[in-house]
């Protein structure tokens, strides 16, 4: 019933019989309400077509998972028999204009808590609203955590002259005066290790860098900005420090995948390429 009531664009009504059924469900039917209830935070017309290929799967079988740009069946999905992910990937979800994007933060996750025992602060470049970076913090308790997060945005959207032929149109209209300084800043306030630092990058690199770096989330979304951060800050980057590429994988984001590889390439090294898109990266020790 609830899933004829998002196909017919009831969403809070559906969503409310989500949270209802979820009270009574077993693990499995669980797994696929939450799926759903990500869905129905999906503020496009598009959680329709997500709605129907989820349905689909579930003819293949049990533990189907969909977002945008990945559908996992037939594999465990940790992060939903985690409640505090799900809590606070729910509680987060209207920062990011993307369905379901577990899997992304559960790499996330897992870069920070190896990064933790690494010499070096955090950074990212690239935070939007600071979804990624809010979930995660208030997941590992970061204030309580003998590290900085150095946060670096334009807070104006992607600067013209880096705007990457293919997706300038979308990601024009996704980050241009969509969001604030002062609201990310304010979104970070209860987080006294947390920098949210307003400029462009590469330039305010030169500014504001740490000494050392731990862990490192690229997210600019186009190839000129994320190749001059490399030449920045590559060496700052500790052994073993890890940096996850956000949009490496992404088929509008091929200049940054080609710009990416002959970077690394050039230097005898390779970045792992992972279903979400994303791309992996650990320094050799
Ligand atoms: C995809 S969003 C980041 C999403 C964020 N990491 C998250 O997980 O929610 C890309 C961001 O990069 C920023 N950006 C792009 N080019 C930039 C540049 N040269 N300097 C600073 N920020 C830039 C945009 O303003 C936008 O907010």
């Amino acid at each position: 019933m609830a899933d004829g009531l998002m196909r017919a664009g009831k969403v809070r009504t559906a969503a409310s019989l989500y949270e209802i059924a979820l009270r009574r469900a077993s693990p499995l039917q669980r797994n696929a309400i939450l799926v759903r209830q990500g869905l129905a935070t999906y503020p496009h017309q598009r959680r329709v077509d997500l709605l129907g290929a989820l349905e689909k799967l579930e003819g293949f079988g049990s533990h189907v998972f969909i977002g945008e740009g990945l559908a996992t069946w037939h594999k465990t999905t940790p992060f939903l028999e985690d409640q505090r992910f799900v809590e606070l990937a729910h509680k987060h979800a209207s920062l990011l204009p993307i369905a379901n994007w577990h899997w992304n933060l559960q790499t996330v996750l897992w870069a920070l808590k190896r990064a933790r025992g690494i010499i070096g602060d955090f950074v990212e470049l690239g935070v939007f609203k600071g979804h990624t970076t809010i979930f995660a913090a208030e997941y590992l308790e970061f204030a309580a955590w003998d590290k900085r997060w150095h946060l670096y945005d334009t807070f104006e959207g992607i600067p013209d002259d880096q705007l990457d032929p293919g997706w300038a149109a979308s990601n024009k209209a996704t980050y241009s005066g969509t969001f604030s300084f002062e609201e990310v800043r304010d979104r970070f306030s209860a987080f006294p290790n947390i920098d949210v630092i307003k400029g462009r990058v590469p330039e305010v690199l030169e500014d504001s860098t740490p000494e050392r770096i731990a862990f490192l989330h690229m997210d600019l979304n186009n190839s000129t900005a994320e190749i001059a951060a490399l030449d920045a800050l590559f060496d700052r980057l500790s052994p073993g420090g890890i940096i996850v590429f956000d949009d490496y994988g992404w088929a509008t984001a091929r200049a940054q995948h080609d710009a990416e590889n002959q970077w690394f390439s050039q230097r005898g090294l390779e970045i792992l390429a992972l279903p979400t898109g994303q791309g992996l990266f650990i320094k050799p020790v």
